[in-house]
C-alpha cells in the first residue's frame, strides 16, 4: 500500500472564499478520493493562513482585532471545504497553538544550521503578495499580480541565507525534472534559481500579528515562512496523540496556482533542506480561473461566490465543470454561460440521459431485473482501458485529461445504445438473448463510469450505483471488483433525472 499526502495552499482569510479557492480544493479532493479508491493510505490537508499584514489590515478595516476577524473568517473557509464535498482529513489554522509552537521549533533549526543572520533591508513590498518586488519587475510602478503600488519597507530583520542553497537547489532540480509539473513551471522555477538567489527576510518588526521569533520577541516570523511550515506542522497534531510525520512525510504532493510558485518551488525546498527534512514528492501547479479576461481575485474584485453557484447548480456539477473546463495546469475562462452549456450538453444529455435510458429499458424489457449475460467483449475492453488510462493520468496529477478519458467512454456507451437500438431488439422474441447482452453491457458500462466518476462527482457516482442496484460503497474502492462486472441479481431503481434540465427545478 502506498502513501499519498496531498495539500492545498492555506488560504488567506483577508476576504471571503471564492471560486478560485474552491478550484484547488476540489482538485486536491479528486486526487485524494482517487488514491483512497486505489487503497492507498491518504492524508488530505487544507486550511487557512491567518497571520501577516494583509490579514491585520483587513481586520483593522472592519474595526476588529485580528483575532476576532480570523475567528469569524476561518469557519467560512471550513464551510467551503465541506460544501464542495472535500474529504480533507484535517483543516489547519495557522493560529492553532500547536502550529505556532512548531513554527518556532522549525526556525530554531534554521538558526542552528547557521542559516539565519540579522540585517537591515529596504525594498518595495506588495501587501497583497506579502512579498518584495524588484523595481524592474513592476508594471507602471505597480505589482504585476495585483495592480497596486508597493510600499517602501525598511526594517532590521532576520534573514534566511537562501543563497546558501542555490547550488543544492539547482542540482536537485536537474536530478528531478518531474518535481514541478507542468514542465513550463519547472523551467520557470529553475531559471529563477539560475538567475541567482538573494537571501530573504524571514521576520518582521513592523507588525505584531504573527508568531514571535523565539529568540527575539520584538519580531514576528514572516507570514510566508509561518504558512509554508503548515504542511509539516499539521502532521504532528492532526490526530491527537499521534505523530503522522513518519507516515506521510515526504509522501507529500503540493497543489497550488502559479501565483505562489516561487514560494513553494524555491523557498520551501531550501527551508526544508536547511531544517533537515526530505523534499516533497511533487508539486502540481495549476493555472488561473479567469473571469472577463482577468484572474479571479479578491484584490481585483471579480469573484464568483461558490456558495451561490452551488445553491443554483449543485455541488457535483460545479466540481465537474471546474475540472473539465479549466485544463489542469493552464488558465481557463469560466462563465455561467459556459457552465450551463456543459451542464446541459454533457451532464444532462450525455450522462443523465444514458442513466435514465438504461434504467428505463431494463424496467420496460426485463421488469427491472438486470439480465445475466457476458456483455460486449469490445465494451468490456474499452471500460478496462478507460479506467486504466484514467489512473495513469491521475497518477501524473493530470486531472482534466483523466476526465476526458472517462467522457470518451460515456460517449461510446451512448453510441452503443444507438447502434444496438434495444427498442428494435425488444420487438423480436428471437433476439431476446441479444437484448440481454445489450442491457447487461449498458449496466456494466455505467457501473464502470460510476467508478471512474467517483473522485470527480462522488454523490452522482454513488447514485448511479444505487439506481443500478449495485453496492454503493464500491465507488469508494471498498469491495470494488474488476472494471467489467455486476453484482447480480440486481434490480434497477427508477428516479428523477440526475441533472434536471430546468435548473430552477433543483
Ligand atoms: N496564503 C497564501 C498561501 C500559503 S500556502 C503555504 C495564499 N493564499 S490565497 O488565499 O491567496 O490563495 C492562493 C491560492 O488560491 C492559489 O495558489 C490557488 O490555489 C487558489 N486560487 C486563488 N485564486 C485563484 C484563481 N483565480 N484561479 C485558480 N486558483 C486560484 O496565497
Amino acid at each position: 500500500m502506498s502513501r499519498f499526502y496531498i495539500t492545498t495552499p492555506i488560504y488567506y482569510v483577508n476576504g471571503e472564499p471564492h471560486l478560485g479557492h474552491a478550484y484547488t480544493t476540489i482538485a486536491a479532493d479528486v486526487l485524494a478520493r482517487y488514491h483512497r479508491q486505489k487503497g492507498d493510505e491518504v492524508f488530505f490537508l487544507t486550511g487557512t493562513d491567518e497571520h501577516g499584514t494583509k490579514v491585520a489590515q483587513a481586520a483593522a478595516a472592519r474595526g476588529l482585532t485580528p483575532r476576532q476577524h480570523v475567528d469569524e473568517m476561518a469557519p467560512k473557509f471550513q464551510r467551503l471545504a465541506e460544501r464542495v464535498g472535500a474529504s480533507n482529513d484535517f483543516f489547519i489554522r495557522t493560529t492553532d497553538a500547536q502550529h505556532e509552537a512548531f513554527v518556532q521549533g522549525f526556525v530554531e533549526r534554521l538558526r542552528a544550521a547557521g542559516d539565519i543572520e540579522k540585517r537591515t533591508y529596504g525594498g518595495l513590498y506588495c501587501t497583497a503578495c506579502e512579498g518584495f518586488w524588484y523595481e524592474r519587475d513592476l508594471v507602471d510602478g505597480k505589482c504585476p499580480d495585483h495592480g497596486i503600488e508597493p510600499i517602501w519597507l525598511e526594517e532590521e530583520n532576520y534573514f534566511f541565507l537562501l543563497s546558501n542553497y542555490q547550488e543544492r537547489l539547482r542540482q536537485f532540480f536537474l536530478a528531478h525534472p518531474d518535481w514541478v509539473k507542468p514542465r513550463s513551471r519547472y523551467n520557470e522555477a529553475l531559471s529563477f534559481i539560475e538567475q541567482g538567489l538573494d537571501d530573504i527576510s524571514i521576520s518582521r518588526s513592523s507588525i505584531t500579528w504573527g508568531v514571535p521569533v523565539p529568540w527575539d520577541e520584538e519580531q514576528v516570523i514572516y507570514v510566508w515562512v509561518d504558512a509554508l511550515i503548515n504542511y509539516l506542522s499539521a502532521l504532528t497534531y492532526a490526530r491527537p496523540g499521534e505523530d503522522l510525520t513518519a507516515t506521510f512525510w515526504p509522501a507529500v504532493h503540493h497543489l497550488l496556482a502559479k501565483d505562489i510558485l516561487k514560494f513553494h518551488a524555491v523557498i520551501w525546498p531550501a527551508l526544508l533542506m536547511s531544517a533537515g527534512y526530505p523534499l516533497p514528492v511533487a508539486e502540481a501547479i495549476h493555472g488561473y480561473l479567469l473571469m472577463g479576461g482577468e484572474k479571479m481575485s479578491k484584490t481585483r474584485g471579480n469573484v464568483l461566490d461558490p456558495f451561490a453557484v452551488m445553491d443554483q447548480y449543485g455541488i457535483d456539477p460545479l466540481r465537474y465543470y471546474l475540472m473539465r473546463e479549466v485544463t489542469f495546469g493552464q488558465d481557463g475562462v469560466i462563465s455561467l454561460e459556459g457552465f450551463e452549456s456543459r451542464y446541459t450538453n454533457e451532464l444532462a444529455n450525455e450522462l443523465g440521459n444514458l442513466v435514465s435510458r438504461t434504467v428505463s429499458m431494463i424496467e420496460k424489457y426485463r421488469a427491472g431485473t438486470i439480465p445475466s449475460a457476458e456483455g460486449s467483449a469490445e465494451l468490456a475492453l474499452q471500460a478496462q482501458n478507460a479506467l486504466a488510462h484514467m489512473g495513469e493520468r491521475l497518477d501524473e496529477l493530470e486531472i482534466t485529461a483523466a476526465l476526458e478519458v472517462l467522457w470518451d467512454f460515456v460517449r461510446r456507451l451512448n453510441r452503443y445504445v444507438e447502434e444496438e437500438a434495444p427498442w428494435k431488439l425488444a420487438k423480436d422474441e428471437a433476439l431476446a438473448g441479444r437484448l440481454d447482452e445489450v442491457l447487461f453491457s449498458l449496466a456494466a458500462g455505467l457501473r464502470a463510469v460510476a467508478l471512474g466518476l467517483y473522485p470527480f462527482m462522488p454523490a452522482t457516482a454513488t447514485e448511479i450505483l444505487r439506481r443500478l442496484g449495485q453496492p454503493q460503497d464500491e465507488a469508494e474502492g471498498k469491495r470494488a471488483g474488476a472494471a467489467w462486472t455486476l453484482a447480480l441479481p440486481a434490480k434497477v431503481q427508477a428516479a428523477p433525472a440526475l441533472f434536471p434540465r430546468d435548473l430552477t427545478a433543483r
